[in-house]
């Protein structure tokens, strides 16, 4: 298996990393994940040189397409979504390699025609037996799905080559379920060759959370609780549900992004060193991290969920959650959480750990707040610091990605008054280099078999055994609390953290 350090030397970086000859088959190729990101990214990946020349994309579903119709369909999605310019003798070479298998995953003619097909690509495009199953689908369609690949002898691979199987969230909607997935998953695919996505990792700022922590001097002896106030971790949407009912609706805000990102945000914010960016010392540090989470007492006063009801954003009058269509209007699915958490370790305890995540709130932003303890004394007149709050680093996942350091500065005049400034870097001014969406960074990683940015299925487990009690604890008290669409979520969000003599942050 090939390892990349994403923090590796600099001279190793120059070299590209270009996937060896492969393909991937999209199960679920006709959803909206696939064509607005998978197949740019693959797209992206193919004008940036980093695919084979004989990459090849099969899409199953099943729509009665032919080759033809699945290769426009990529073709129009590259068109709209794709982050780099339309070159024709690219598409040209991708589109050789395209096929589409037509049938229901409970077909077994269907995923012959799928083997049939893959030996086809191998002989004419020299794929070399290496084919990635990416399960683009809701996950009571996994088991069928891996177990047709097993029947159908798609998951022994010829030798000296590979199959993996990539599988996107939610997996599972609690740790049972998540536990029964994994064993259906591992009883076909080796532990190695399992990528579960986590788009966030592949998020350049993500990733640049480790470089931040350990390349530098200056930040990691005071990110600790000695220093550490809290930390406010915020996932802040604007739309609202759009077509996704038939997804979101019982799921909810706090499985959807809560168990699987904002968990990998603070984990990452919360490890210890690792040993090497091997995936499995990286991994061993973010595990350690997230079994000492512990959950407040009473979650009641500790965690929030809300509901958006109808109102303005963008000077548009916007729906409800219950008035979006496909939803139940009785529907209790939080659409914002917010959730406080403690982690048990010598660095962290006694520091609140803040996530919150919401659609149809101000504006679409990610960010990690490090706010550090007010200084233990300030030798100024009580009026020169009224308005000095509490300093604070900033790690802006998403827009305008950078980091900001927030700290007192005197205020120019004769008197001696100190108020907040910030300091910003932002990548747009620091680089040139351009960052790749997440999806082509981790479709890339599949083909190399680069797992670093995959979570493991303990990780996966530890993330439902934090959250259950949580939804447990909702499904049996009452509804979500209603907020107006475009403000920062329900009062009792600001109620919650009142409680604690802090306020949420308004980014
Ligand atoms: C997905 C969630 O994982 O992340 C969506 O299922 C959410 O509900 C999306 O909208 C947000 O991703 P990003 O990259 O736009 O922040």
């Amino acid at each position: 298996m090939t390892i990349s350090n994403p923090l590796r030397d600099p001279a190793d970086r120059r070299l590209p990393r270009i996937a060896g000859p492969s393909g991937l088959v999209i199960f679920g190729v006709t959803g909206d994940l696939s064509r607005k990101k998978l197949m740019p990214a693959i797209y992206d990946l193919a004008n940036r040189g980093l695919l084979p020349p004989g990459f090849s994309l099969v899409g199953f579903a099943r729509r009665e397409w032919e080759d033809e119709d699945f290769a426009r369909e990529v073709h129009d999605a590259v068109k709209e979504h794709a982050r780099t310019p339309f070159r024709e003798e690219v598409w040209q070479q991708l589109a050789k390699g395209m096929r589409f298998v037509q049938g229901d995953f409970g077909d077994d003619e269907a995923f012959d025609t799928l083997r049939k097909t893959i030996e086809e690509l191998d002989q004419a495009q020299g794929t070399g037996g290496n084919f990635a199953f990416y399960l683009s689908v809701p996950p009571k369609f996994f088991p069928t799905v891996v177990q047709q690949l097993k029947k159908h002898g798609l998951t022994d691979p010829p030798k000296g080559s590979w199959r993996r199987a990539v599988i996107e969230k939610p997996f599972g909607h609690d740790l049972e379920s998540a536990q029964e997935l994994n064993r259906i998953v591992h009883e076909v695919f080796p532990r190695d060759e399992v990528f579960r996505i986590d788009h966030y990792l592949g998020k350049e700022t993500v990733q640049n959370i480790l470089a931040l922590r350990f390349a530098n001097q200056m930040f990691e002896p005071i990110w600790n609780r000695s220093y550490v106030d809290h930390v406010q971790i915020t996932m802040a949407e604007d739309i609202g549900i759009g077509g996704r009912a038939g997804y979101y609706d019982g799921i909810g805000s706090a499985r959807d992004v809560i168990q699987n990102h904002l968990l990998q945000l603070m984990a990452l914010t919360a490890i210890e060193e690792p040993a090497s960016f091997h995936p499995k010392a990286l991994v061993a540090e973010k595990l350690k991290v997230l079994s000492a989470v512990k959950l407040p007492g009473d979650l009641g006063k500790h965690t929030v969920r809300g509901q958006y009801a109808g109102g303005w954003q963008g000077g548009e009058e916007v729906p409800g959650y219950l008035d979006e269509d496909g939803i139940d209007p009785s529907s209790k699915t939080d659409t914002y959480a917010a959730i406080k958490l403690e982690i048990n370790n010598r660095r962290w305890a006694g520091v609140p750990f803040y996530l919150r995540t919401g659609k149809r709130l101000g504006r679409r932003v990610t960010e990690i707040a490090v706010v550090f303890q007010r200084a233990p004394y300030l030798p100024f007149d009580s009026y020169a610091t009224e308005e000095l709050g509490q300093n604070a680093l900033v790690i802006r996942v998403q827009p305008d990605e950078g980091v900001t350091v927030r700290f007192g500065s005197k205020v120019p005049g004769t008197a001696l008054e100190v108020r907040d400034v910030t300091m910003d870097f932002a990548y747009g001014e620091s680089f040139t280099e351009s960052s790749p969406e997440a999806y082509e960074r981790l479709i890339l990683d599949v083909l190399l078999g680069d797992a670093n940015l995959f979570p493991r299925h303990q990780e996966v487990e530890q993330s439902w055994r934090i959250l259950d009690p949580i939804e447990k604890y909702w499904d049996s008290h009452g509804k979500p609390a209603q907020y107006p669409a475009g403000t920062w979520g329900p009062d009792e969000a600001d109620e919650m953290l009142a409680r604690d003599g802090r306020s949420w942050r308004r980014p």
